[in-house]
């Protein structure tokens, strides 16, 4: 039967995901913080958008989009999620080839469990790598270096993990990191068997970028590891530093106040609207929610937006909000566990036919005519 008619949405390939990882797995991707309300706003306040189709004069999609100087054959891409190997082994590469092949940008999370130097080889040289920011500059140069030398030619820094979050419900799935192989965590990998065997073949995941700078034996837990010992709440001097330091492209990710949007602008080349997918603060707007102001408050500035994307209409509503690119996290792992690499192909492909269907009902030849369709 063909993908289409088993997998039409990203919530089916969502649904075939769930059943083929442990149970720990799903709750490390599938949670946030608190009580949730954070991640639920993200799909709530895409579904308040309205946009008006139009009629007796429908276009041509064209939905090649522009972003820092380059041309990309789609308006959306592939966000950094930390120990995407632990969700399905090899996922990094997997995400990095997948995204080359449809000529999307693939992000590089600071703690994934492969190294830029594994990852970089397959992203001909338009890989995005984010930097969680190390405390030590001489470790921030050092992940600079490596990045640069890996052919990531853009930067992202997170700017929204200063401290760490709660997380209750990874702390309930008994997830720790490093991953300890205790009763509940070896018998909920029983219940997994393709899962687990294929991890057994790749290896017990890690944070293999850290792999250099670890100098003790600290116990991890689910936000204790090196990734968060090693790092520091960035303020201005160290993005100005990290400007300094970093010749290619610098993107700012995880801002939602108007202000922080001002104090950005200046020194990034994109600003990325985010609320983390929900995992840093219950109470944070959506990107949705905060898109408008921050275009208003930064209009020659590129936005990126992400957060509970689930079709091809949801990226147009935050395109039509003002952002003028769109990453999805956890979707994409979503088509990996369920179908192996040809799944992250699947979402790919269930997004793009999404956008040209939408695009057709409002009568537009590119993604950011939308913004004239906004209800
Ligand atoms: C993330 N996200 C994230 N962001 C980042 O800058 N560095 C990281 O290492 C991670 N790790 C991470 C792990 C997991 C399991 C998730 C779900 C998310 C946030 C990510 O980049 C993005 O902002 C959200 O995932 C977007 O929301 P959706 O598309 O998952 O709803």
């Amino acid at each position: 039967m063909d993908l289409d008619d088993r997998y039409p949405a990203l919530s089916d390939l969502a649904h075939a995901a769930k059943r083929r990882v442990p149970r720990f797995v799903w709750e490390y991707l599938d949670s946030a913080t608190g009580d949730e309300a954070s991640k639920h706003a993200n799909p709530q306040a895409l579904d308040q958008v309205t946009l008006v189709p139009r009629v007796l004069s429908v276009q041509t999609a064209n939905l090649t989009t522009r972003l820092i100087g380059r041309d990309w054959s789609l308006p959306f891409g592939i966000a950094p999620v930390g120990m995407s190997g632990l969700i399905w082994p090899g996922a990094e590469v997997a995400l990095a080839q997948a995204a080359t092949k449809a000529n999307i940008p693939y992000s590089l999370s600071t703690v994934a469990a492969a190294t830029p130097e594994i990852v970089g080889p397959h992203t001909d040289g338009r890989g995005w790598f984010q930097l969680y920011p190390p405390r030590d500059p001489a470790i921030r140069r050092d992940m600079l270096a490596r990045a640069k030398d890996s052919g990531f030619n853009t930067l992202i820094l997170t700017a929204d993990v200063g401290t760490p979050s709660r997380r209750e419900r990874q702390r309930r799935a008994r997830l720790t990191n490093p991953m300890r192989l205790t009763p509940n965590i070896v018998a909920e990998a029983a219940l997994a068997p393709a899962w687990s065997l294929a991890t057994l073949r790749a290896g017990v995941p890690r944070l293999r970028t850290f792999d250099k700078y670890a100098d003790d034996d600290a116990p991890g837990g689910t936000t204790g590891h090196i990734g968060y010992r090693l790092r520091t709440a960035p303020d201005l001097d160290y993005l100005k530093a990290l400007r300094d330091e970093w010749d290619g492209a610098l993107i700012v990710k995880g801002i939602l106040h108007t202000e922080d949007a001002r104090t950005v602008a200046p020194l990034a080349d994109a600003i990325w609207v985010s609320n983390h997918g929900g995992r840093q603060f219950e109470a944070a707007p959506a990107a949705a929610t905060q898109l408008p102001a921050i275009r208003a408050a930064c209009p020659d500035t590129p936005l990126i937006a992400d957060g509970g994307v689930r079709s091809g209409t949801d990226i147009l509503r935050l395109i039509a909000l003002g952002a003028d690119f769109v990453m999805l996290g956890r979707a994409f792992h979503h088509g990996l566990a369920a179908l192996g690499p040809k799944g992250i192909d699947h979402a790919i492909h269930i997004l793009r036919k999404g956008l040209i269907a939408d695009m057709g009902q409002l009568a537009i030849a590119t993604p950011l005519q939308v913004r004239n369709r906004l209800k």
